[in-house]
């Protein structure tokens, strides 16, 4: 892994385990293997932020750098867990591409890309929405990499096809690549398994991880405390497979 490393965790759809899977990536690369990561909530939902104990209402986000009100240093919280920075959310960063002074700015997309290119982090991770807005473009545009999440289920394989479109027509202006496909809710016996991982093989190949996260309470439970699960549940199902696709994910550099 190259200093530094941008990555931008996205679906383009609700549910597929996005935020989750960037708290524990990163949470992981920190505590683990000794890399100091940022981890951006580009999500007005703010679900990372609050999966770290932030309050959303309290801090500024990304929306005030984008806007040029404060610096980055100004919005970056540390925290309480060695290596790891949080950029929070909050509802501004809905429609922040129509406001201010991005609203005039036909190259408001690369903004994201000019804040975080200078920062000295070894991995910046982006949580993106569930859908293809501005904030989801503007990350993968920031991105030299994407992580694509994904869940054993019919619609969740099939928009991949989208994605992969998408993907495809960013990359020809941005350098961008699909790092890895993340298979969350995992259930080894699932009768349709085969058939899922049939599509992720035509749509990005070799590229679906060997490590798949399964479901375990544990994932819900541990943001209620506001912390990841390697603080709450260490030795769950999900810290272990976090930790195993963390592995997997650094391999592939
Ligand atoms: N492996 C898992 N097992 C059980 N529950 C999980 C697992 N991964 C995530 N969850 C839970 O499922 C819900 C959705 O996960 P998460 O918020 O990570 O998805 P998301 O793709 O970011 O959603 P959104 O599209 O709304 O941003 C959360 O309540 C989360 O705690
Ligand atoms: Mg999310």
């Amino acid at each position: 892994m190259n200093r530094k490393t941008i990555i931008a965790v996205s679906s383009f759809k609700g549910g597929t385990a996005k935020t989750s899977t960037a708290l524990h990536f990163g949470s992981a690369l920190a505590k683990y293997h000794s890399k100091k990561v940022l981890l951006v909530d580009f999500d007005a939902q703010a679900n990372l932020t609050t999966g770290l104990g932030f309050d959303p209402d309290e801090h500024d986000s990304m929306a005030s750098v984008l806007q040029g009100k404060k610096t980055f240093e100004e919005v970056v919280k540390h925290t309480g867990f060695t290596g790891l920075d949080l950029v929070p959310a909050d509802t501004w960063l809905e429609r922040v591409e129509v406001t201010g002074a991005l609203a005039a700015d036909r190259y408001s997309h690369e903004r994201l890309r000019d804040i975080l290119l200078p920062l000295d982090y070894d991995v910046v991770l982006i949580d993106t929405p569930p859908s293809l807005c501005w904030l989801t473009e503007s990350a993968l545009i920031a991105s030299q990499y994407t992580l694509v999440c994904t869940t054993p289920e019919f619609y969740s394989v099939k928009g991949l096809e989208r994605l992969s479109e998408f993907m495809e027509s960013i990359a020809q202006r941005h350098p961008l690549s699909v790092l890895a496909v993340v298979l969350s809710f995992w259930n080894a016996r699932g009768k349709s398994n085969d058939a899922f991982m049939d599509v992720i093989e035509r749509t990005f190949p070799s590229k679906l991880l060997e490590s798949k996260v399964r479901r375990d309470i544990s994932v819900s439970e541990a943001s209620v405390y506001g912390k990841p699960i390697f603080e709450v549940s260490p030795k769950s199902r999900a810290a272990e497979d976090y930790l195993l696709m963390t592995e997997e994910i650094l391999k592939r550099f």
